[in-house]
């Protein structure tokens, strides 16, 4: 009873519950929320309590620079859930925030994202989690649903949509028509095996170790997938593992790209399958009208002409690849009320 009625006070929210982002959709208002899915958090005692400390970037800067005690956590793994009490207190925390910090107040309806991989046992656990966080309803929308409203593809429309949502910790593609899902199929490797690949290259190469942070970073300044006109270079700092040193090695972008080559391969027969399995009909549309690239992995130097040599047709990039879910996810929050025609499915839970 006070979920509900606290609940008429607080506005609607979606949230990209994404493996690397969270970012929070707020009714009446846009994006309010776009952090990093990591949670720093001090160990407290015997008994195995945990006390957060800090909740996105300033969490985000601790990965790989904690004292005893203290450890950081990112709760979703490929883009399911790893950590339920983290989850859950991480939704927690940023409904309060998209609530302007009233948390006692914060039980608004929210619409939330799912990769389409996930198992129902999976799914069920997210809207656990949001509902143990204080939502007073939770309405789980398919990923690739959401990348594509956000991206603005139209989907109601009788016409082949293709959407590939590369993001953190998993890749998707989804095929839409007439407000659905069509096909869709995913991997459960993205950004994340990128830098990993990173890091075993270094380790392998230079006998150099380095952290998850130190490879993303490597993968932003030169990371890339196809040659590029100029081959770039930078220096990597990290510690030897053969005398425990710290030591500075110059690494081209040559070697990243070899490195991370055999996920982007695995991304490519994900995508050919997907096409295999897209009726004819819509597979004439994608070849007119091209697909749509998404998620925060899609800003890869050269994705995007990549894609288009390997599927033969045109590749648009998103305007705010690391956005879209929560932009569709807005997109739907305003429109269902008014009654608009967007025919979606969605998982419905109250508490
Ligand atoms: N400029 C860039 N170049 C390459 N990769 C990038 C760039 N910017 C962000 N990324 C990568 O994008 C990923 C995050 O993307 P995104 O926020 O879409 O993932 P997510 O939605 O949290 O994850 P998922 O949907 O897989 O659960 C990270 O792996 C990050 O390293
Ligand atoms: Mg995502």
């Amino acid at each position: 009873m006070f979920k509900f009625l606290s609940g008429l006070f607080s506005r609607d929210i979606g949230i990209d519950l994404g493996s690397a982002n969270i970012v929070v959709y707020v009714k009446g208002r846009g994006i309010t929320i776009d952090e990093p899915s990591v949670l720093a958090v001090r160990n407290m005692g015997r008994k195995g309590k945990k006390e957060v400390i800090a909740f996105g970037h300033p969490a985000k800067r601790m990965i790989g620079k904690t004292p005893v005690g203290i450890e950081t956590v990112r709760p979703l793994q490929h883009g399911v859930i790893a950590d339920f009490d983290m989850t859950e207190q991480m939704v927690g925390h940023y409904m309060a925030a998209a609530n302007q910090g009233r948390r006692m107040m914060a039980h608004p309806r929210v619409a939330i994202c799912v990769p389409a991989c996930v198992t129902e046992v999976e799914k069920r656990a997210v809207v656990d989690a949001t509902l143990g966080a204080g939502a007073r309803e939770a309405f789980v929308v398919e990923e690739p649903l959401a990348a594509a409203l956000g991206t603005g593809l139209p989907i109601n429309e009788p016409r082949g949509n293709m959407v590939v949502d590369i993001g953190g910790g998993t890749s998707e593609v989804a095929v839409l028509s007439l407000g659905g899902v069509v096909i869709s199929n995913s991997l459960r490797a993205a950004g994340d095996d990128l830098d990993s690949a990173i890091v075993s290259m270094l380790r392998q190469n230079y006998t150099l170790s380095i952290g998850e942070s130190t490879a993303e970073e490597v993968k932003f300044e030169i990371g890339s997938v196809i040659p590029l006109e100029e081959e770039l270079e930078m220096e990597v700092k990290g510690r030897d593992l053969m005398d425990g040193l710290p030591k500075v090695v110059k690494v081209t972008s040559m070697e990243v790209r070899e490195a991370i080559e055999p996920i982007i391969c695995r991304i490519e027969d994900m995508l050919r399958y997907a096409v295999e399995q897209t009726p004819p009909e819509l597979v004439k549309d994608i070849v007119d009208q091209g697909l749509v690239l998404t998620g925060g992995s899609a800003l890869l130097r050269g994705l995007n002409m990549r894609f288009s040599d390997v599927m033969n047709v045109p590749v648009h990039m998103a305007e705010q690849p690391l956005l879209s879910v929560a932009l569709g996810l807005g997109k739907l929050l305003e429109t269902v009320d008014r009654g608009d025609k967007i025919s979606v499915t969605v998982d419905h839970s109250t508490v």
